[in-house]
């Protein structure tokens, strides 16, 4: 019998945080694997032993909405796989999940295998991926999706906006049927496509323009109209479903009265919405085009106060970046919303510029400092919401997402009360490939002062090193969620038709 005491590496002197609950004991881990939990381990010779100096010890994050190496138009990612892992882990990011895209009239899995080679050997964390569903053919329904589950991609994204992308209702319902059967999950990005699109289009003719006219053009009915539908066609096939980016308080109350309802239905938000405003969006000139993302941020305080509710409250599942990252000082990304400007505004034409803002490298020291260390949320829901419940949703717990034996040893570990230091957010700082943060400027109270993967100490947050080298991470094929699915044949059937009968 093998020695359970033969750790390559122990760490000391911390207290490891679990969504359950919280111990002060020490971690022994073997071949990148945790074997013991307990106090006082023994130290066999050789073992690397490493002092938590009194501070918390959290499973290492799990950012489950990243886009890397996803151009949209013209405009080119300012991630590749190196510097987007290289961020993730910066910042306390141990397992990334990325979007292989479906092109309208193409196959789904040729699209996977390709995002495949893109990051084989190249990323600094283990990763996986979701697939976007742009054309949700018979093939794709009937067989794709299976083949999808059995590459361990057990998760699709539908939108409900972007010309290129958009599902109608029907197709979503085929979608949704399809994810039922073959055990995925859906994730909707919910927008209502026509009014963004007539009210743009007039916003354009009356010379509306500038950066900030992109959330003038997408209100919260918009993102609240275009919930409570997806929600409606959720019921109907009695399917799981994920709100992604939810940006307001009317969507988060819809999700959350859809679960009081008992409905398997997920909700997802960002810190973007925990934490600025569209005040971003009304700097100057261009310079609001730096955080131009759909949905937008919102100008009303009780929207970043229902997002913290729905935080605290359980309502979302899961906390990710939605890291979305183009250049805004140069012509590849943000930019184009100056170059394909075909106003007469110097500020520029909102319709062009590329959706979405950078958050990968900060997503989790945002919500620890203010979330856990400004008192809104628990160190377990803290955990729930930066790492076990998307490990849970997307088939990759309990290897990832909690610290237990048979867990990767994945850590962060973070500074005691006593010896915590605050930081400034500064994008010379990050290790992101995109040239900006939005959140410049900002104050943290703490930063990761380690972060290991699969027992490698991979980021030294006192030098700001990144310790591991491009390869080091390996890709994730997930199993189906281990959430609740489909509520099945004990269900008040909506006018007795039965789903799991199509
Ligand atoms: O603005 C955003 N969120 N861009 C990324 C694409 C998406 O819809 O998630
Ligand atoms: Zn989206
Ligand atoms: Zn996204």
């Amino acid at each position: 019998m093998s020695d359970p005491f033969h750790f390559d590496l122990i760490i000391r002197n911390g207290t490891v945080v679990n969504a359950s609950d919280e111990t002060q004991c020490d971690i022994g881990v073997r071949n990148g694997v945790v074997t013991c939990l307990g106090k006082n381990l023994p130290v066999p010779e050789g073992c690397k032993v490493i002092d938590a100096e009194g501070g918390w010890i959290t499973p290492g994050g799990v950012d489950s909405h990243v886009h890397i190496g996803q151009n949209q138009g013209n405009a080119q990612s300012a991630d590749d796989w190196t510097t987007g892992t290289r961020g993730a882990i910066a910042g306390g990011t141990t397992t990334v999940v990325a979007f292989a895209v479906q092109v309208r009239g193409e196959k789904v899995m040729p699209a996977v295998e390709a995002y495949y080679d893109l990051a084989d050997g190249k990323t600094h964390c283990d990763y996986s991926f979701h697939a976007i569903i742009s054309d949700p053919t018979d093939e794709v329904v009937d067989k794709e999706l299976a083949e999808l589950v059995k590459f361990g991609v057990t998760s699709v994204k539908v939108y409900m906006t972007y010309a290129d992308m958009a599902l109608n209702d029907r197709q979503m319902l085929d979608i949704l049927a399809g994810s039922r059967r073959h055990g995925l999950t859906t994730m909707v990005h919910a927008e209502n496509h026509d009014i963004i699109e007539w009210m743009a289009e007039r916003l354009l003719k009356q010379g509306m323009s500038e950066p900030m006219h992109h959330g003038t053009s997408r209100p919260q009915l918009v993102e609240d109209e275009a919930t409570q539908r997806a929600l409606a066609l959720a019921e109907v096939i009695d399917a799981p479903m994920l709100l992604v980016h939810v940006s307001a308080k009317e969507a988060t109350r819809a999700i959350r009265k859809a679960q009081t309802r008992g409905l398997p239905i997920y909700g997802e938000t960002c810190p973007h919405y925990a934490l600025l405003t569209a005040e971003k969006m009304q700097a100057p000139g261009f310079l609001g085009a730096k955080c131009v993302c759909s949905p937008p941020l919102r100008s009303d305080p009780s929207d970043k106060a229902g997002i913290w509710e729905g935080l605290a409250n359980g309502t979302f599942t899961v906390l990710s970046s939605d890291h979305a990252p183009f250049n805004f000082f140069d012509e590849t990304g943000k930019k184009y919303g100056l170059i394909e400007n075909t106003t007469k505004n110097p500020a520029g034409n909102f319709r062009a510029i590329p959706n979405g803002i950078p958050g990968i490298n900060t997503r989790s020291p945002l919500l620890w400092s203010y979330g856990v260390l400004e008192g809104r949320i628990s160190r377990q829901r803290f955990v729930e919401l930066n790492s076990s419940n998307a490990a849970k949703l997307y088939g990759m717990y309990p290897k990832k997402g909690t610290i237990q034996p048979g867990s990767d040893a994945d850590f962060v570990i973070w500074r005691s009360d006593a010896s915590r230091k605050s930081t400034i957010i500064k994008q010379e700082n990050m290790h992101h490939g995109v040239d900006y943060t939005p959140y410049e400027d900002m104050e943290v109270k703490d930063w990761p002062r380690l972060v290991i993967l699969r027992g490698e100490v991979v980021y030294d947050g006192e030098s700001n090193q990144i310790m591991n080298q491009p390869g080091g991470g390996e890709f994730i094929k997930r199993r189906l969620s281990s959430l609740p699915g489909p509520r099945g044949t004990s269900r008040a059937w909506i006018n007795d038709f039965q789903p799991h009968k199509i």
